[in-house]
């Protein structure tokens, strides 16, 4: 039988209520939101169930898996309560706000022996894949440095422009870029200095951010993020001992330069073919397969690491040991 799933938070929601309705093996069952109109917006698109409340998702008996795209700060308390009510759990990115938070929340998935996934849905970014697959292919030599940008210009609004709800361009776009990072670097996180800033809006959250990360395999990520910078930085600057990559912004084309043959070269090239209806192609076959899971809450929780260190960091202006 299919696995049902309720989403719960009916913005972001409604991108996962179109992925999981196309995936074999998942069948959409309730959309729950606190809003009415929310709510409302969501029986009209799918014609399914709606809870007003999560007590009520997790009191059913046909729900077997729950998708929070909720406020960052909801999703370590609503994840356990899930599991301890027996339900798969897939929740959005951040994963939670803090190593605790996403200790305990591995934690209660063991116990309850249920599932437990981010949505770290920019795993198959095409711009992404490209870089990986570049670094993999050794098309650069030894990769020892990787910049990773997204920034631009405008003011955080809703709970994204409060602390006490998970705000912060950290924990929102930083949560990718770092769980890009330690994907990409295929090792635990060392050491992370940070410079974090609260400046032009007035909001109590990090207006930007750059966060600079040594890896125990000696590769060192560098992650931008912020809403308050007139120009952009590259999307992407990769240096190898043999080559360098390049994407500007959400250009379509990489450039990379590196040598062939005695001959200094550049070559431009377009981005890989990837989609996000990968992941829960992959939700589906671990749960009616037994596939091995992509996202495992074992390896978000090592960005996790990484954005509470730079926040411990930015406030001492040393660099912290993981
Ligand atoms: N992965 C991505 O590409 C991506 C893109 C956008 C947003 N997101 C993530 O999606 C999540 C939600 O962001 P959003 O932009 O959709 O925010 P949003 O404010 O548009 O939507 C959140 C919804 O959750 C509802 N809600 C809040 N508390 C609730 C509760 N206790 N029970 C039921 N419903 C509740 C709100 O009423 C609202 O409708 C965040 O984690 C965000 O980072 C991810």
């Amino acid at each position: 039988m299919d696995v049902r799933v309720a989403v719960v938070g009916y913005g972001m929601g409604k991108y996962h209520c179109s992925d999981i309705s196309k995936t074999t093996g998942l069948q959409l069952y309730a959309v729950c939101d606190i809003d009415p109109v929310r709510r409302k917006a969501a029986q009209d698109d799918w014609g399914v169930k709606t809870f007003a409340s999560y007590e009520e998702v997790l009191s059913d008996k046909k729900v077997d898996m729950v998708v929070l795209a909720t406020p960052h700060d909801t999703h370590a308390p609503m994840a356990i309560a899930a599991l301890e009510a027996g339900k798969h759990v897939v929740t959005e990115k951040v994963m939670c706000l803090s190593v605790a938070e996403a200790d305990a929340m591995i934690a209660a998935a063991k116990k309850a022996g249920k599932m437990l996934s981010v949505f770290q849905n920019r795993r198959w970014d095409s711009d992404y894949v490209t870089v990986k697959y570049v670094v993999e292919q050794g098309m650069l030599g030894e990769v020892f440095q990787v910049a990773s940008c997204v920034d631009g210009y405008g003011q955080p609004g809703g709970w994204r422009a409060h602390k006490k709800h998970g705000g912060g361009m950290l924990y929102d776009w930083g949560a990718h870029l770092t769980d890009q990072m330690v994907q990409l670097a295929k090792s635990d996180p060392d050491t992370v200095f940070a410079q974090i800033e609260h400046r032009v809006w007035n909001v109590d959250v990090d207006t930007f951010a750059k966060v600079m990360v040594r890896f125990k395999n000696g590769m060192v990520g560098e992650i931008e993020v912020g809403c308050i910078s007139w120009i952009p930085r590259p999307r992407w600057h990769v240096r190898g001992e043999k080559g360098a990559l390049l994407l500007e912004g959400w250009d379509d084309q990489f450039r990379l330069r590196t040598e062939v043959n005695g001959i200094k070269t550049e070559m431009r090239f377009d981005k890989l073919a990837s989609s996000w209806q990968e992941y829960y192609r992959n939700i589906s076959a671990v749960l009616n397969e037994g596939a091995e899971l992509a996202v495992k809450p074992e390896e978000v929780r090592k960005a996790i690491q990484i954005i509470e260190a730079a926040f411990r960091s930015a406030e001492t202006g040393k660099a912290v040991k993981v």
